[in-house]
């Protein structure tokens, strides 16, 4: 068990990346609160996982409510050792001037000001238990950016600088920043990001693009974040790692 005695939260867990995270961190031994906008999902999901589960409404826009969640979790496990940064949205892959900027405000506020409420919200925290980790979702788009996603692209390049300057600023409380960058996954915001009906042909466009020749299967992530999140990376922090089948080499 790799993540013995340990507690976590996870946001945007009721379905795609979140989900599959929150499965492998309790089968190997956390505690995880599920925390995500859609109540019901989360509660579904804790529901399978089981008694290692705990599910709270929480939109990560908001930073009375990651606090609340945060809280939750600390309440019901009495501490916090892992925060994943997971909860996303994407305007549809289109052209640069159709998106208005309520859209992109809206992709910051989600994408982005979530990564501040919750550094707020578990960094006091983390510092009274003498460390930490936290884990952002980034993105591939924040690597090698392509064409019809430019602002969501933006937001996943915040993410990772953030990433890389909070575990500069937070190393000397021994808490640990990193995050992941996935390619393509068949989630829920699969279609957005294609930008066209999932079809065969779509896919095969994109899989050309990606020399291990598949997409990215949430069990990818899931298993980069189970090691980013553990002891075995405790020598690791600021590292943006791609789970990407090589596609931004
Ligand atoms: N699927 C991909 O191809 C891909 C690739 C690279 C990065 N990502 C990133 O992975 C992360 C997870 O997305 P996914 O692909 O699993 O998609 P998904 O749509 O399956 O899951 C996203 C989850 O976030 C929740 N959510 C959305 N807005 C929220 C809010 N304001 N507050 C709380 N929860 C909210 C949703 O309810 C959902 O459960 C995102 O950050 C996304 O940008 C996805």
């Amino acid at each position: 068990m790799r993540l013995k005695d340990r507690t976590a939260i996870v946001t945007g867990a009721a379905s795609g990346f979140g989900r599959e995270i929150a499965r492998v961190f309790a089968r190997e031994g956390a505690k995880v609160m599920l925390a995500d906008i859609n109540l019901q999902g989360a509660e579904a999901v804790a529901a399978e996982i089981g008694d290692a589960a705990r599910a709270v409404a929480c939109d990560v826009s908001d930073g009375d409510q990651v606090r609340a969640a945060v809280d939750a979790a600390i309440a019901a496990f009495g501490g916090l050792d892992i925060a994943v940064n997971n909860a996303g949205w994407s305007h549809p892959n289109g052209p640069l001037l159709s998106v208005d900027h309520a859209t992109f405000r809206k992709l910051y506020a989600i994408n982005v000001d979530s990564i501040f409420h919750m550094t707020h919200a578990v960094v006091p925290h983390f510092r009274t238990r003498g460390g930490g980790s936290m884990l952002n979702i980034g993105s591939t788009a924040g690597i090698r950016p392509r064409p019809g996603l430019t602002w969501y692209n933006s937001t996943k390049g915040a993410v990772h600088l953030m990433t890389k300057s909070l575990a500069v600023d937070l190393a000397p409380d021994r808490i640990r920043v990193n995050a992941l960058a996935p390619v393509l996954a068949a989630t829920g915001l699969m279609e957005t990001f294609i930008g066209q009906p999932d079809s065969p042909e779509a896919r095969e466009k994109f899989l050309a693009t990606i020399p291990l020749g598949r997409l990215c299967e949430t069990t990818d992530l899931a298993a980069a974040a189970l090691f980013l999140s553990s002891e075995e990376a405790s020598f690791l922090t600021g590292v943006i790692l791609p789970v990407d089948g090589g596609r931004c080499v």
